[in-house]
């Protein structure tokens, strides 16, 4: 079972304004609601692959009332705790004249210790030996930077295997508490290690130097140019099938929620590799943020190309 957890969920509220201006009237002329937060991303592809799963989230509000009526649309079953205040809505605006893409994200509201602790306990008291926890995505506004280093612990305490994708220091506290797997972008870490990585080369480097702080192996995503994968024995590149991009809108949390799948498959490490970037580039390839279904992701299998580096 694949148990993914979203401490800052947000609704996505996407709306297509050609021509936006600022000072004047704007009118939209599409208009769409997703459940957003990047486990619940992950949660969908594991479903659309075939896997199961369930979704833990802090609830607040109305909002949180129609996230949780999203995610059940799409046969996702998701756990809440509840929490006080309003979950977020974050206005997506899209403008296909222009071609601008402008985010405007609500803060959230403050979650207290308690309830964050009652949420872990919820996870916690749900693991089972060998499932995989996956904590990805930005911390509800309040909450310690050490709180997905405490979430690492408890669950792999529980006996879990947990993946974390987070960015900046509640990453990096995170990982000295030791996750399973983590994968930054190259970008992310860059910003880990402190150094531009120009090369393969420096990138497996980097990475290296973040599993000897106790991280057993990294995914590292390079957008269009496909992932390394770094394991103590070996690191491996591998290349993405070319394929025309609809939206790279939760690309990276494909690539993780096929990670966990082939894992828990028990699928060798190529096997792992091939699936994971095939599901990423059948991700990328579909325009709204529905998962791509398994029949697209087997398709391009064959194309992902595997190298030793
Ligand atoms: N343009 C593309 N063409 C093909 N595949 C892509 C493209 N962009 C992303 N992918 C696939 O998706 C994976 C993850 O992409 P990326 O490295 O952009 O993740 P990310 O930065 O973590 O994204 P996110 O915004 O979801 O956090 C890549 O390793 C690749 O397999
Ligand atoms: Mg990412």
């Amino acid at each position: 079972m694949i148990r993914t957890v979203c401490l800052n969920p947000a609704i996505d509220k996407t709306v297509h304004v050609p021509g936006f201006a600022l000072d004047e009237v704007n009118r939209i002329t599409e208009l769409r609601v997703d459940a957003g937060g990047k486990g619940i991303n992950v949660s969908k592809v594991v479903d659309a692959l075939g896997g199961s799963t369930r979704a833990y989230a802090l609830l607040a509000g109305h909002a949180g009332e129609i996230i949780r009526s999203l995610v059940e649309e799409m046969g996702v079953e998701l756990v809440s705790v509840d929490v006080p205040g309003e979950t977020r809505t974050n206005l997506k605006v899209v403008d296909a004249e222009l071609h601008t893409n402008t985010d405007i994200n609500e803060p959230g509201s403050p979650v207290s210790a308690e309830d964050l602790q009652r949420l872990l306990d919820v996870v916690v008291a749900d693991i089972e030996p060998g499932d995989t926890v996956v904590l990805a995505g930005s911390i509800c506004k309040g909450a310690p930077t050490d709180t997905y280093a405490t979430w690492v612990r408890a669950c792999r305490e529980a006996g879990a295997k947990v993946f974390l994708d987070a960015d900046g220091a509640v990453l990096d506290a995170g990982i000295d508490a030791g996750p399973t797997m983590i994968k930054p972008n190259d970008h992310e870490l860059s910003g880990m290690v402190g150094r531009e990585l120009p090369e393969l080369a420096d990138i497996d480097a980097a990475a290296r130097e973040v599993m000897a702080r106790g991280v057993e192996w990294v995914c590292v995503s390079m957008g269009g140019e496909g992932a390394l994968f770094v394991t103590p024995e070996t690191t491996y590149r591998a290349t993405s099938p070319k394929v025309k991009v609809g939206s790279t809108v939760g690309a990276g949390d494909s690539v993780v929620a096929a990670i966990a799948y082939a894992q828990d498959a028990g699928l060798s490490m190529e096997e792992t590799i091939r699936l994971a970037v095939a599901t990423g580039a059948a991700n990328v390839s579909m325009s709204g943020t529905q998962a791509a279904p398994r029949e697209l992701v087997d398709s391009l299998l064959d194309q992902v190309g595997i190298e030793v580096l």
